[in-house]
């Protein structure tokens, strides 16, 4: 079984580059299904959900080439028909969700294998459904495949989302980029990787407005063509190098970053005790005292991301006295606890609460990540303990992490890939 060693108790110093937004990527290179036309998408990540997606663009007829490690060339003008099934892709992904807005909004039907990602607790469609029955497509789910058509065509529409939903937000967007007259979409989600994929669209041709407020605005044009883009940078990825050195303790400098987008994670941080300095396109990280107690709610975007509740949590359990984290976006973020327990942490977790009782040292233990964001909190709290961690299961962290281990070592962190070959280990990063 391949996973990560890390001999912890080193403080972090260096630099360390931000890659390109997960989030951002998959839904910008599922949208080219969209655009007829050639499509250079740069800082695209190094990961395998978006070798996942890529494969599901060839596969439907796409051409995709790699121009260099970052870069990719897109061009989806010969696709084969609204057939995407491919059950054993679509469940590697959440993303693939989008390809039910994008098959949809390109050809006016779509038969779509239902997609997996991470177990965060139920992850219901029903406001993506909602959006696409207001576009006028008839939506039936069979033998685990949605299948959406539209046998009058799509019209545009006005969609109020009954509660915040990012992948809603995104899949309406996809379906109406080319259905005549404007669709409203209200109660719209406003992460980055929403206006990214808005930027993306417009720049190849769509009329989206008001993308990163509630209400989005998107006036339907005839057709798209292609185009150059750059992903914005992963404020996720960001994010949990924060919280590594806020744990590991050190002094970092953060590139490739948009610092607006970390302000709701620098200032919760900085009230733990973390010194922060924003360098305009850099973030300065240092952490050189004891890190304080805080209470966190997570939230959607500008609110505190859910996908940093697990990295923080470490952070809550290191600091002095005791910390409340409130889950506000998915039923059960909380299955990496039992796994924190094993490194010596103290907690109490009722349903979307958790309560940690600092414990100031953590001690290194076998865990096991349980979804992404957990495995990148086992990485965090195997930094800031003492004595040696090995994490298994981390094909999660290498779904939305770029060069995680590298990036660390460059840190002057003790952490190795260790890939079990049979029964031979081998050490990839000597
Ligand atoms: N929900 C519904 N009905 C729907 C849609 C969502 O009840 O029709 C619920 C979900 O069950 C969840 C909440 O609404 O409890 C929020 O779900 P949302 O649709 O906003 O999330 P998502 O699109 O499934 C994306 C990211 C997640 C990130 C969340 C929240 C991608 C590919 N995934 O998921 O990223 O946590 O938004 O910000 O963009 C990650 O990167 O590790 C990750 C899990």
């Amino acid at each position: 079984m391949d996973k990560y060693v890390i001999h912890g108790g080193k403080p972090l110093y260096g630099d360390v580059s931000i890659s390109g937004f997960k989030n951002a990527a998959v839904a910008v290179i599922t949208s080219a299904i969209l655009v007829e036309g050639t499509c250079v998408i740069g800082n695209v990540p190094k990961i395998s959900d978006v070798t996942v997606h890529l494969e599901i663009l060839k596969r439907m007829g796409a051409g995709v080439r790699l121009l260099d490690d970052t870069t990719v060339e897109i061009n989806c003008t010969k696709l084969r028909g609204p057939k995407a099934i491919f059950d054993d892709l679509t469940r590697k992904t959440r993303a693939s969700t989008y390809l039910m807005g994008a098959v949809l909004g390109r050809f006016g039907s779509a038969h779509v294998s239902m997609s997996g990602g991470c177990d965060l607790g139920s992850r219901p469609i029903d406001q993506h459904i909602k959006g696409f029955e207001a576009l006028g497509a008839e939506v039936e789910i069979k033998n685990g495949v949605i299948h959406l058509t539209a046998p009058n065509g799509l019209h545009n529409s006005r969609i109020s989302f009954d509660q915040r939903t990012v992948g809603g937000t995104i899949n309406i967007m996809m379906a109406a980029v080319r259905v005549p007259g404007q669709t409203i979409i209200e109660n719209a989600n406003k992460e980055p990787h929403i206006v990214d994929l808005a930027n993306f669209l417009n720049a190849m041709g769509a009329n989206i407005t008001g993308a990163g407020t509630d209400v989005i605005k998107v006036r339907g044009v005839r057709r798209l063509h292609g185009g150059t883009y750059h992903i914005i940078p992963d404020q996720i990825e960001a994010g949990t190098f924060m919280a590594a050195v806020a744990a590991a303790g050190g002094d970092i400098t953060i590139h490739n970053i948009i610092p607006k987008h970390l302000e709701c994670i620098a200032s919760k941080y900085e009230e733990m005790g973390v010194e922060i300095e924003d360098l305009d396109d850099a973030l300065r990280v240092r952490r050189l005292g004891a890190l304080r107690r805080t209470n966190v709610k997570t939230m959607p975007y500008p609110g505190f991301p859910t996908d940093m509740n697990p990295q923080t949590a470490v952070l809550m359990c290191l600091a002095q006295g005791t910390s409340i984290m409130t889950e506000g976006v998915f039923q059960d973020r909380f299955r990496y606890v039992d796994e924190l327990r094993r490194m010596g942490v103290r907690a109490q977790v009722d349903g979307q609460i958790a309560v940690f009782e600092g414990v100031g040292t953590l001690t290194g233990a076998p865990v096991q990540a349980t979804d992404l964001r957990a495995g990148a909190a086992l990485i965090i709290a195997g930094l800031a303990a003492q004595g040696v961690t090995e994490i298994t299961n981390i094909e999660y962290v290498e779904r939305g992490y770029d060069n995680m281990v590298e990036k660390f070592r460059t840190l002057g962190a003790d952490i190795s890939l260790v890939r079990e070959l049979d029964d031979a280990e081998m050490l990839v990063n000597a």
